[in-house]
């Protein structure tokens, strides 16, 4: 039986934060991963991550952390919003630290760049690959320390035993085989969910993997119905093309040729927030200002010489997706699913209502980002609250006997999977995850009513329980059995979609991310509030609403750009 004192669920930027911090603190602490850890989709993290350094403007933690709320269309829990922010200077210090190679200003300091909905530009980057550098060097800090690594494991369950968390089972996918993987403390760091959706920026990874898994556990999930769907992603196949390029001056252009994004954001233009900026997008297309059912990102203007330094990805993507050239020609893009603003409740430590469970990075929600999160702030929530938590987690730890191995959670999982395994006919996985995509995509996109939510959980609600009843594994092997592990990551994308569909049913308002064209105003007398979902087996979750909105500075207000 394996035992750490910590365990990391996930190696993407969050995890390998979290792992970095307990090991520095002397813990045991492993990580338990689906994938080589720099293979995390963080890697796809392009445009780069916010901190108030004030290297190319006046700036401070506390002027972030406004642009954070005010993006959150205030739904954001300021006390979190400022505690990343306040952290935000020291994080990118300790990376830099650490060997992180940040793009540089002439005079050898840290360049920033502008970013969308923030008051200043304040998002440090390495080009366009700012995840990716990153990932890279919190790996060699891995090293560094020796942090055991689990490759290739799949969690599958959360143990939790006399009411507190005491580690997962997990499984081999070498050789089948479940794991019981003990430990004081656990912490979630599995990203997002965007594979809900047909079309997503996201890897196939991100499958909501450890949202499923504690809500199966009983732990709910806060704020699902706000999806963020980006601005610029490629037609072809919802590759990113960063907001860095809008940062460094891009245009959107309509069939006609206008900025039309001035229409929308008189101060801003492009680089109003995503939310704004995606209906824009929308609603140009809706009105037949569209080209070929896309609106186009135009990068000529910048010229060769700052593409090739500072979009040089970006413009070989686009290069192999469209055959078009960003230095002669505009990108064909489209809104795309991006990234997941809701996910496990947790607090400002990342630790959630049972004691020795936390979450950071994107399947925590935290919650930092509210309605709508700003472009540059995941990247910096991973590195914060990865860390956040393993601080947290390493004073609780100090408090925990011995933790008893929870045989009871591993011997249920065995039955599972084998009662899984056992059918010989039913519905496969993919054919379920199709249905899925295409309710979500047609119902629970950029503009939502009741009649196309409704119909969502519906659906949702049929496919549950076709799954539950008669989910089929055709595979029947134990190496690397891909059709069991994708067949463990549809039932997580379900419970995370109909938690999505139905709070956005419920939440009779417009606000961030989610725009009900009923009810088209923010309506903060009812609704500025927390939305929590808990399992109901089989059925919708159940709502809850006792979570309130914690407000500190900010004072909600119109919300323009
Ligand atoms: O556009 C981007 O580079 C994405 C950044 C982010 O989601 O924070």
């Amino acid at each position: 039986m394996i035992k750490h004192d910590v365990v990391v669920i996930g190696g993407g930027l969050a995890g390998m934060r979290a792992a970095v911090e307990a090991a520095e603190a002397g813990a045991d602490v492993a990580i338990v991963s689906k994938m080589h850890p720099v293979r995390s989709h963080s890697g796809a993290a392009q445009g780069g991550i916010n901190a108030a350094l004030g290297n190319c403007d006046e700036d401070s933690p506390e002027a972030h952390a406004f642009d954070t709320v005010k993006g959150s269309d205030y739904l954001a829990d300021q006390d979190a919003a400022s505690a990343m922010c306040e952290d935000a200077p020291h994080q990118i210090i300790w990376l830099e630290h650490r060997g992180c190679i940040f793009s540089r200003l002439p005079d050898g300091r840290i360049a920033q760049r502008h970013f969308g909905g923030a008051g200043t530009p304040r998002t440090c980057y390495s080009a366009d690959v700012t995840g990716l550098v990153i990932l890279h060097t919190l790996w060699e800090q891995l090293e560094r320390f020796g942090v055991k690594v689990y490759e290739e494991y799949f969690c599958t369950a959360l143990c939790i035993e006399d009411g507190i968390g005491t580690g997962v089972v997990a499984y081999n996918m070498r050789n089948g085989q479940l794991e019981l993987i003990t430990a004081k403390a656990t912490i979630f760091a599995t990203g997002g969910a965007g594979r809900m959706y047909t079309k997503t920026t996201n890897a196939y990874a991100s499958t909501a993997d450890g949202m499923g898994i504690a809500f199966k556990a009983g732990i709910p999930l806060m704020d699902m119905e706000f999806m963020q769907f980006h601005p610029t992603t490629l037609k072809e196949n919802g590759v990113l093309m960063t907001e860095g390029a809008r940062g460094e001056g891009a245009y959107l252009l309509n069939s006609l040729g206008e900025r039309f994004m001035f229409k929308y954001a008189p101060n801003k233009g492009e680089l109003a927030s995503r939310d704004v900026v995606s209906r824009a997008e929308w609603t140009e297309i809706l009105e037949g200002r569209g080209v070929d059912g896309c609106v186009l990102l135009d990068m000529r203007h910048l010229g060769r010489e700052k593409i090739l330094e500072r979009l040089p990805q970006i413009r070989e993507l686009a290069l192999d997706a469209t055959g078009k050239d960003a230095f002669d020609e505009p990108i064909p893009i489209l809104p795309g699913a991006h990234y997941t603003m809701g996910g496990i409740e947790a607090n400002a430590w990342g630790a959630t209502r049972v004691p020795g469970v936390y979450a950071a990075g994107e399947c925590a929600c935290i919650s930092v980002h509210g309605a709508n999160r700003l472009g540059g702030n995941s990247l910096l929530e991973t590195i914060v609250f990865g860390a956040r938590s393993a601080k947290h987690a390493i004073e609780y730890i100090k408090g925990v006997g011995t933790v008893r191995p929870s045989e009871r959670t591993l011997k249920s999982e065995q039955e599972r999977i084998a009662s899984l395994m056992s059918r010989t006919s039913g519905t496969r996985a993919p054919v379920l995850r199709k249905r899925m995509n295409e309710t979500m995509s047609a119902n629970t996109f950029i503009f939502r009513d009741e009649a196309a939510l409704a119909k969502a959980v519906d659906d949702l609600v049929v496919i549950r329980r076709e799954f539950d009843e008669s989910a089929y594994v055709m595979d029947k092997s134990s190496t690397f059995n891909t059709d069991l592990v994708g067949t463990f990551e549809t039932d997580y994308l379900i419970d995370a979609a109909l938690c999505l569909a139905r709070g956005a049913l419920e939440r009779r308002e417009s606000r961030g991310a989610q725009a009900r064209t009923d009810y088209p105003e923010r309506d903060d007398t009812n609704w500025l509030k927390h939305t929590l979902a808990w399992r109901e087996p089989g059925k919708a979750p159940r709502l809850d609403y006792s979570r309130p909105v914690t407000i500190t500075k900010f004072q909600p207000e119109v919300r323009t750009y």
